[in-house]
């Protein structure tokens, strides 16, 4: 067993020695290449090849799009790479050791199952699964084969969320009082999810990381001016029993806005990713004692409260691109036999909070408590 960064136990390695794991030795001999399948070629998935194929150590074998002309599209910048309409044709290459997971999210389980029992590694999109019980079973069919199942929580890999995260674990903000979280845009509206599904997994997995807490209630009301039943704009509350969170989602606004607040009695964080920038204020309202002898006081406990806005830091961070380091955690992952960090935990983790949300919908905004769902 060994432990994760985020302190949490991994076993993955434990199964390794089961014969069934794939190692580094094993993956294309001593070079360690990694032979990889895309399969979905639509919008996301090219930027996901394009990033995993920036990695040497990576080699595009299939594209598979059940428009072909989708794959084709994407095979011109790797010519290599063999091109079909499914899964299972591209498995038949048995020369391919890991998939990626780039479809439509209710096609999620169903092409990773076939993926792992072809005995692949596989990287999922966001949302791995749409229940959080699909989530567990897939987990549990990669680890009894000893196989990596990764979920593509991208942020995770940002070092503004990281950094976020060390302040956090060093206490430099103080008390935690709340986040504030707004992932706005125009578009790209879809129809096979809503806006809670496609955008919420980002803030609900960013702030997963940083609470490390699961929320005790979730209430969410959601409004669909767009296509009816589908809700385009959507405020999301997690209480935590030590602090609250906020989440506006939306595909209907002027401005594409990324950006979360985290307020802390000591210090405040404002993360802004479209301006890819973090900055750390010094700012906060303190409570001062009034100095009074006891006898003075007009009532008990009597302070004022005093404004503090002093400077503002902006660390500097590495640049990198989280959709690469993504890529290459996912292949360390495949050649050490280490359990990812956006395991499947992580992602029944986020599952069940959105899970959560739609049910408070459904339910005019009720606060729906996480030990309510059926299989939480
Ligand atoms: N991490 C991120 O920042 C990020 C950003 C955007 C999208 N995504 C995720 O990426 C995934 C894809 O999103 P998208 O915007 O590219 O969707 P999309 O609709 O543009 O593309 C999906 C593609 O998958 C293909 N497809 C679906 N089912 C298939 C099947 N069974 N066999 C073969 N091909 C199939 C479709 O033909 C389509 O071309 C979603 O899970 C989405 O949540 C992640």
């Amino acid at each position: 067993m060994t432990k994760a960064a985020n302190g949490k136990t991994n076993t993955r390695n434990a199964s390794a020695g089961n014969g069934a794991l794939a190692h580094p030795e094993q993956l294309r001999g001593a070079t360690r290449t990694a032979r990889i399948a895309l399969i979905g070629c639509g919008y996301w998935g090219p930027k996901v090849i394009r990033a995993a194929a920036s990695l040497p150590e990576v080699e595009i074998a299939a594209l598979v799009d059940r428009e072909l002309a989708l794959a084709s599209q994407v095979q011109r910048h790797f010519p290599a790479a063999r091109t079909t309409t499914s899964l299972s044709e591209a498995l038949a290459d048995e020369t391919i050791d890991a998939v990626i997971v780039a479809t439509n999210p209710a096609t999620h389980v169903e092409l990773a199952v076939e993926a792992l029992e072809a005995g692949k590694h596989v990287l999922v999109e966001k949302p791995l699964a749409l229940s959080a019980a699909d989530c567990r079973s897939l987990g549990e069919q990669a680890r009894e084969a000893g196989l990596a199942l990764m979920v593509g929580h991208t942020f995770r890999f940002s070092p503004a969320v990281q950094h976020v995260r060390e302040l956090l674990d060093n206490r430099e903000l103080g008390q935690v009082y709340y986040i504030d979280s707004q992932r706005l845009n125009l578009g790209r509206v879809r129809s096979d999810v809503d806006a809670i599904w496609n955008f919420g997994p980002h803030d609900i997995s960013i702030i997963q990381h940083w609470f490390d807490a699961r929320p005790v209630a979730v209430h969410c009301h959601a409004y669909d001016y767009l296509q009816p039943g589908i809700p385009d704009l959507a405020f999301i509350v997690l209480e935590y029993d030590f602090a609250v969170a906020h989440i506006q989602l939306s595909w209907l606004s002027p401005n594409k806005v990324r950006r979360m607040t985290v307020a802390g009695s000591r210090k405040m964080v404002v993360y802004d990713d479209v301006a890819g920038q973090l900055a750390i204020h010094d700012a906060g309202i303190d409570r001062e004692h009034l100095g009074r002898s006891f006898g003075e006081f007009q009532s008990f406990g009597e302070f004022r409260l005093i404004q503090r806005s002093g400077d503002m830091h902006v660390p500097r961070l590495p640049h990198v691109e989280p959709l690469q380091a993504q890529c290459r955690h996912f292949l360390e992952c495949i050649f050490s036999g280490n359990e990812p960090l956006t395991n499947f935990e992580d992602a029944a983790g986020v599952v069940e909070i959105l899970e959560a949300a739609s049910a408070s919908r459904a339910n005019d905004g009720a606060r729906v408590e996480l030990g309510e769902l059926a299989g939480v």
